[in-house]
């Protein structure tokens, strides 16, 4: 986005699709081969289709819309979302239209830190607490051999850490690699390999390598997301702003005791997240993973969310998760679509998206969270889906 313009646009959902792409090329000033990417069905040749996957036969086209309302750090942000359900781009401009009440999203990151893993065989009375404090840096600085351009841009392996495994007889290397601005899969891959090869030669010589590969719970690269909200943000016909507020908190809370709300709950969350990755090019499958595997890491499984309320009566939400997310390299660069949303998105680094994707996953909680504390969700959600099941009848008649 241009600095300085609005992400607020009242009456935006009404327009036609090429007023809304007018509207949104004017103000992240997109040229016209931007605005074709986004405003067009099929961006992809068969050539780079191919590129990407084995036996391609063609593009799977997802609606892509823009999420509205976005305050993010006090900038404006417009949300490029591909995603089928219904009501869900509603949903979040929604959410960020009642975070906007107390000054929007406030967020914070971690460095991009990448895990992997290298699997050993060894016995439990092998000293390798002593042999791998002795070889941690050999091991850090072999990994980093041939890695030039990612360590000229900050990157690279920078520390080892290691746990036993006693029940399978397994040392768990994990070698933490700062990323950059990549995803960093085949970064992290390539090292682990690299890296198992020294391990297995000449530190643990004779024993038997087990898997290598990077870790989805990307705990050391977390992006948090916060927001305040006052009463006022509430009010309904029905309910006084402060009485929304606690039935937030109560729903709130009834994901945090119950595993099976717990889970639906999770699903609205990531009904925020997935369709932002797979706008600008991520891996959602890998942020998934992380996130589910993130939010049980005390061995229960909980709300992605946390949602509070303050002594002075505000609504406070928060989420933190693992967000591996690059916007350089694979199909962030390849993808005219991806690169025309991250223009859209004001051409955010790693981080940066990471903490954009958390503020959409808070917003999409929230308004289901005060839809269904309230009215319900089916009024809203059906209203609609009443197009799709207009749409329905014409084809069956
Ligand atoms: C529907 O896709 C998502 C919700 O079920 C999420 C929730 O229940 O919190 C509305």
């Amino acid at each position: 986005m241009v600095e300085g313009r609005s992400s607020r646009l009242p009456g935006f959902y009404a327009l036609p699709a090429n007023e809304r792409i007018k509207v949104s090329a004017k103000i992240s000033n997109l040229n016209d081969d931007e605005k074709e990417a986004i405003h067009q069905y099929g961006a992809i040749s068969a050539e780079l289709a191919d590129t990407f996957i084995e036996n391609a036969v063609g593009t799977y086209s997802l609606p892509l819309g823009i999420a509205t309302n976005f305050l993010i750090n006090e900038k404006d942000v417009l949300i490029p979302m591909a995603v089928e359900e219904s009501s869900v781009l509603a949903a979040a401009s929604h959410g960020a239209k009642l975070a906007r009440y107390g000054h929007g999203f406030h967020t914070s990151s971690s460095d991009p830190i990448m895990t992997g893993q290298v699997q050993i065989f060894v016995s439990p009375d092998t000293p390798f607490d002593e042999i791998l404090t002795r070889n941690k840096q050999m091991i850090i600085d072999y990994a980093n051999v041939g890695q030039d351009r990612l360590i000229n841009r900050g990157g690279g392996a920078q520390d080892l850490s290691w746990y036993y495994i006693p029940e399978i007889e397994s040392l768990v290397l994990s070698l933490h690699i700062h990323t950059c601005d990549a995803m960093g899969a085949n970064i992290v891959n390539t090292m682990c390999e690299k890296v198992s090869l020294l391990v297995a030669k000449e530190i643990f010589p004779g024993r038997d390598l087990g898997l290598r590969i990077l870790s989805n719970l990307t705990d050391r690269r977390i992006a948090k997301a916060t927001c305040h909200i006052p009463p006022e943000a509430f009010k309904s016909k029905q309910f006084s702003g402060q009485e929304v507020i606690e039935r937030i908190y109560r729903a709130w809370q009834f994901a945090y005791y119950d595993i099976y709300r717990a889970s639906t709950h999770n699903k609205g969350v990531m009904n925020g997240i997935d369709p932002v990755l797979i706008a600008t090019g991520n891996d959602w499958r890998a942020i998934e993973a992380g996130a589910h595997a993130y939010c049980c890491k005390d061995g229960v499984y909980r709300p992605m969310t946390k949602w509070s309320i303050t002594p002075k009566g505000n609504l406070y939400g928060e989420l933190e998760l693992p967000m591996a997310v690059g916007t350089v390299g694979g199909v962030t660069k390849l993808h005219p679509t991806a690169q025309a949303a991250l223009k859209l998105l004001g051409k955010p680094n790693a981080r940066e998206l990471a903490e954009i994707i958390c503020c959409v996953g808070l917003a999409q909680n929230l308004s289901a969270l005060r839809a269904l504390a309230s009215e319900g969700i089916q009024q809203g959600h059906m209203a609609l889906h009443e197009k799709n099941l207009d749409l329905l009848k014409k084809i069956n008649q």
